[in-house]
């Protein structure tokens, strides 16, 4: 049964359903002030429309990737060309799909080549920092360890999280990590005390009680994490036009911070920053490198990994209780290939041959 009865005929027609009508006048109503507002009511449709397509398509699309682009060349930063609505991705899903199959010889710990072709190539090409696009996105990739220091302590809340993907976001909900702003205060207020060094350690002290190589397994175990961290690529979003050193960054843009590719930085590192060798931080994690945070596997500044204590504690004392009782080779079956999957993972697992320490194989 129909709900509105529309008057459009020159005679005033009577309404049986005038109970039922939207609107606030009764059926009678000349037909030319009905007229009227229905096409009221189909201009600001159309104007709704007109905005969210001069928006989504002109403003997005067009617009703002051609400003921002001509932005940062006027400061000397350049990139790979933005393609209409695809930016940079299909260069870098090709370049990608070219590095996929590559695998390393063990002894060799630069897998960039695998998962960052793509920002290697245009480090080359266009120099540091460059700017590329994700999608109509535009994307800030830099290598300078000052820019990222001053990024990463910034308490101004402008620098926020970029929007992370929605696989992620079904993987690991909307948690600390992905937080900002005052919801950040919050959760950050209730969850810190948990990771108190005190209450951590007690639990583990029992377990690396007897076990003499404390110093040397941390060693280890930062050299690790400086070659193979699982956290890669780190990521702040501007949220107002900001100056961050000489550079001028326009609203919007998301910074990178390529972690492994920094890790490796000989100016920083030296020139065996290639190299697996735990006693560069024999003076400690701020003397490792030429700059005291060269060590970014757990970022730092107010967004620093808030378990890094509780890794690191849990890490010791598991290998504190496998060594004690066991050693460890890797296994011939072993294929070196480092994959980026949200972050780092070995592409093949990781298979290991635990012998037990009186010689049984287990
Ligand atoms: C080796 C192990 C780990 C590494 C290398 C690591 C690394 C990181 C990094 C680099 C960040 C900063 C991410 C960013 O700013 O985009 C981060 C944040 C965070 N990590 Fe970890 N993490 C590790 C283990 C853990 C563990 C065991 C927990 C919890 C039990 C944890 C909880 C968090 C949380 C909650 C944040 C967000 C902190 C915030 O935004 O305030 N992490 N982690």
């Amino acid at each position: 049964m129909p709900r509105l009865l529309l008057c459009c005929s020159q005679q005033p027609v009577q309404c049986t359903l005038s109970h039922f009508s939207p609107f606030p006048f009764p059926c009678s109503i000349p037909s030319m002030a009905m007229a009227f507002l229905v096409a009221l009511a189909l201009v600001s449709v159309l104007a709704a429309a007109i905005a969210w397509v001069w928006d989504h398509a002109v403003v997005r699309l067009v617009w703002r990737p051609y400003a921002i682009g001509k932005e940062l060349r006027s400061q000397g930063i350049h990139g790979p060309p933005y393609k209409l609505v695809k930016g940079s991705n299909e260069e870098f899903k090709a370049m990608k799909e070219e590095t996929d199959g590559l695998v390393l010889d063990v002894h060799d710990h630069n897998y960039i080549p695998r998962i960052a072709p793509h920002y290697l190539k245009w480090r080359a090409q266009y120099g540091e920092p460059f700017l590329y696009w994700f999608g109509p996105k535009p994307r800030l990739c830099i290598f300078d360890y000052e820019l990222a220091r001053q990024i990463l302590s910034s308490k101004s809340g402008n620098f926020v999280k970029n929007d992370p993907p929605t696989t992620l976001l079904d993987v690991v909900g909307k948690g600390l990590a992905l937080l900002d702003g005052i919801d950040w205060v919050r959760h950050h207020r209730v969850i810190k005390p948990a990771f108190a060094m005190d209450k951590l350690k007690f639990d583990i002290s029992k377990a690396t009680a007897d076990f003499g190589h404390i110093l040397q397994t941390t060693m280890v175990l930062l050299e690790t994490l400086r070659l193979y961290g699982p956290a890669l690529f780190m990521q702040r979003k501007t949220v107002t036009d900001m100056t961050v050193g000489s550079m001028k960054l326009p609203k919007g843009i998301a910074i990178v911070i390529p972690i492994p590719i920094m890790h490796r930085e000989k100016v920083v590192w030296g020139d065996d920053a290639g190299e697996f060798n735990p006693l560069r931080f024999e003076n400690g994690m701020t003397r490792a490198g030429k700059v005291p945070h060269a060590m970014l596997a757990f970022s730092m500044g107010p967004r620093s990994c808030i378990g890094q204590n509780f890794a690191m504690l849990e890490a010791k004392s598991t290998l504190a209780l496998m060594l004690q009782k066991f050693s460890f080779t890797l296994s011939h079956d072993y294929v070196h290939a480092p994959a980026d999957v949200f972050s780092l993972k070995p592409k093949f697992g990781l298979p290991i041959i635990l012998r037990q320490l009186d010689e049984s194989y287990i």
